[in-house]
């Protein structure tokens, strides 16, 4: 299919990039045009428009952002994550967190939350991780691992656990062998996460800018990692805030590496490079 190659007004990208920093946090300053510009060229076509100042308004005059707000903003995120992205989260997390959450308990039931979870890398990392410790612990854990995100695509992505043969290389090769399914096809060069890893991660839409998230508080551990980093500093210290709110005391916050709460009045004390523990 060959796309128009239509030009965004001042006017009409000022519109959009105020609606969707409105609607998701992120910042669209003006470096981001030709993305927007690029990314929605899609839509117009879809709709049948033939400039982008019919497009926007049909959105903003005729009532189209009801139905079009979810596809502009999966068009615009940056979704962008590996397996085991930033491993000294994942070795802090065995080495000190896990050990620290079940000495002395029973019957221990642990709650995790990846917050921003793109395709689903995040949490099948964290999902292995704590499987890992079942198994070499012979012990009985009851652990429920929740990954949020606001883009629906990403989400069927990660809820169907297909990926490229390339993007499961980070996951060390015992894991790998242990957790992820070849295709039967060998020209597909397809894998899958096993059924019973994917049955320890509950997927849902949840946007990290809602005034109330609608899920359960008391999480031992939170990854928010690489989304506050398009957010405006008033943004990520509200967002910031309610996550500190949904952790159980003593619970873990893991930021991205480029992500920081220096200067911000919260509940969290740094315990290693970008995690925090709730004071
Ligand atoms: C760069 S990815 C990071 C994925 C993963 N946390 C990692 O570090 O590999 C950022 C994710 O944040 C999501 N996102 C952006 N704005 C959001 C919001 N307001 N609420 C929830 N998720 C959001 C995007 O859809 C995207 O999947």
């Amino acid at each position: 299919m060959t796309l128009p190659t239509l030009e965004l007004s001042d006017k009409d990208f000022n519109r959009l990039a105020q609606f969707i920093n409105g609607y998701s946090g992120i910042r669209m300053p003006a470096s981001k045009r030709a993305m927007v510009e690029g990314r929605l060229r899609r839509r117009l076509v879809r709709h049948g428009f033939n400039d982008f100042t019919s497009y926007c308004q049909y959105l903003f005059e005729g009532g189209g952002m009801a139905d079009e707000a979810v596809h502009i903003i999966d068009a615009v995120t940056t979704n962008k994550t590996e397996f085991f992205r930033e491993p000294d989260h994942f070795r802090f997390l065995a080495d000190v967190v896990l050990p620290e959450l079940l000495r002395g308990r029973d019957a221990p039931s642990l709650k995790l939350w990846s917050a921003a979870c793109s395709v689903g890398a995040e949490p099948y990392s964290l999902a292995m991780l704590l499987a890992e410790q079942m198994r070499q612990s012979g012990r009985d854990i009851r652990c429920s691992i929740l990954a949020t995100d606001l883009c629906i695509e990403v989400l069927e992505k990660a809820i169907a656990g297909i990926y490229s043969e390339e993007m499961v290389r980070p996951i060390p090769l015992e894991l790998r062998q242990r957790y992820v399914l070849r295709s039967r096809d060998p020209e597909a060069r397809l894998v899958r996460i096993t059924p019973d890893l994917r049955r320890l991660v509950r997927f849902l839409r949840l946007n990290l800018m809602d005034d109330h998230y609608g899920v359960d508080q008391g999480f031992h551990v939170i990854f928010c990692r690489n989304v506050l980093i398009y957010f405006s500093r008033a943004d990520q210290e509200r967002v910031l805030a309610r996550l500190a709110e949904h952790l159980a005391p003593g619970g873990y916050l893991f930021l991205g590496h480029s992500e920081t709460i220096a200067g911000l009045n919260l509940p969290l004390r740094p315990v290693g490079p970008t995690i925090f523990a709730k004071a």
